[in-house]
């Protein structure tokens, strides 16, 4: 193995320049030269690329997005898509190459490796915390971070105002945000769509906590398939309790900043494996933390939907201390 390409794919993550760090300078260190790939998948399929050195490499750690680029790329869903992009990669003289992204994007390099045999090794890098596999992703602790101050100030006006606020969060078909932060904000509620809660069975919680003497009361909701739901759900209340709720959208706010500490460890270390697993003949497989132990995940099993619920615990908890 003498050169190995990078690139970030799918929605960026705060932490995904500290594991495009960690990749090059643990290659480097191998004798290994690398390529980054600018804009995901469509950087590979139009050669756009440039080589990647050790100084390149300063200052990127602390900074948020990602110095590659990303995107997401409706052509690699086509076959003729992924053999162009097989066929660049070759001319690259690529010898492995290292995704850093969620499911949707270890579904294209799986099949760049099963349909051209590209040896392909995956970082798991996404806020949703949707992969499979693995208990963590890059970006989701900067994530959490971000809407829980953002709440911690919202908290603060619905007191005042003794107000009811509904706060959308992000998280495509993903409860894990919304659940994390629910907890550590002190929400009323957590609503996500993999344990749907009726909309009276809410509205009931809220007139209680109002007679226990609950002045204010904060609603977390994972956004969905469809940002923007949650003001459907304010118009339900009105409706149907005349309860008046204020909505707050927090949006790609929470993709950006500077990731936290340990976004910055986790994208070192799986950065440093996913290397060393592609020199060790390692392939179509992610890197992943179980339990505290890092772990190689087959891509088969990352790429599965459904396998990760939003931890019910947590909902459970957020209940149980907001009496
Ligand atoms: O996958 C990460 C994510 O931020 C989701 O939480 C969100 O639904 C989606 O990306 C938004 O994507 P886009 O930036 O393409 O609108």
């Amino acid at each position: 193995m003498k050169r190995i390409g990078v690139f970030t794919s799918g929605g960026d993550a705060p932490g995904m320049n500290a594991a495009i760090r960690a990749v090059t300078r643990t290659a480097i260190q191998n004798q290994l030269e690398v390529i980054g790939f600018i804009g995901g998948y469509s950087g590979i399929l139009q050669n756009q690329f440039r080589l990647l050195q050790a100084r390149d490499m300063a200052n990127i750690l602390q900074r948020g997005g990602t110095i590659l680029k990303a995107g997401r790329c409706a052509e690699f869903f086509r076959p003729e898509g992924r053999a162009l992009a097989a066929r660049n990669l070759k001319e690259a003289g690529i010898d492995g190459l290292i995704c850093i992204g969620g499911d949707g994007s270890f579904t294209g390099a799986r099949a760049l490796f099963l349909e051209h045999q590209i040896a392909v090794v995956g970082i798991p890098g996404t806020i949703d915390n949707d992969v499979a596999g693995t208990d963590f992703t890059v970006g989701f602790d900067t994530a959490v971070n971000t809407a829980l101050h953002l709440i911690d100030k919202i908290r603060d006006t619905a007191d005042s105002h003794d107000r009811l606020f509904l706060v959308e969060v992000m998280g495509r078909n993903s409860g894990f945000i919304a659940a994390y932060v629910g907890l550590a904000a002190g929400a009323e509620e957590v609503l996500v769509s993999d344990f749907p809660v009726p909309v009276d069975s809410v509205i009931k919680r809220i007139q209680e906590a109002i007679q226990r003497g609950k002045r204010s009361s904060i609603i977390v909701v994972a956004e969905g398939e469809k940002s923007g739901r949650v003001y459907d759900l304010a118009e339900q209340f009105r409706k149907r309790a005349g309860l008046e709720a204020k909505v707050a959208i927090l949006g790609h706010v929470q993709r950006g900043g500077s990731p936290t500490a340990a976004d910055r460890i986790l994208a070192s270390r799986m950065g440093a494996m996913a290397v060393d697993a592609l020199i060790k003949g390692h392939r179509d497989v992610m890197v992943g933390v179980q339990a505290g132990q890092f772990v190689l995940v087959p891509l088969e099993l990352a790429i599965q939907k459904n396998q990760k619920q939003t931890p019910q615990e947590f909902l459970k908890l957020v209940h149980y201390l907001a009496i």
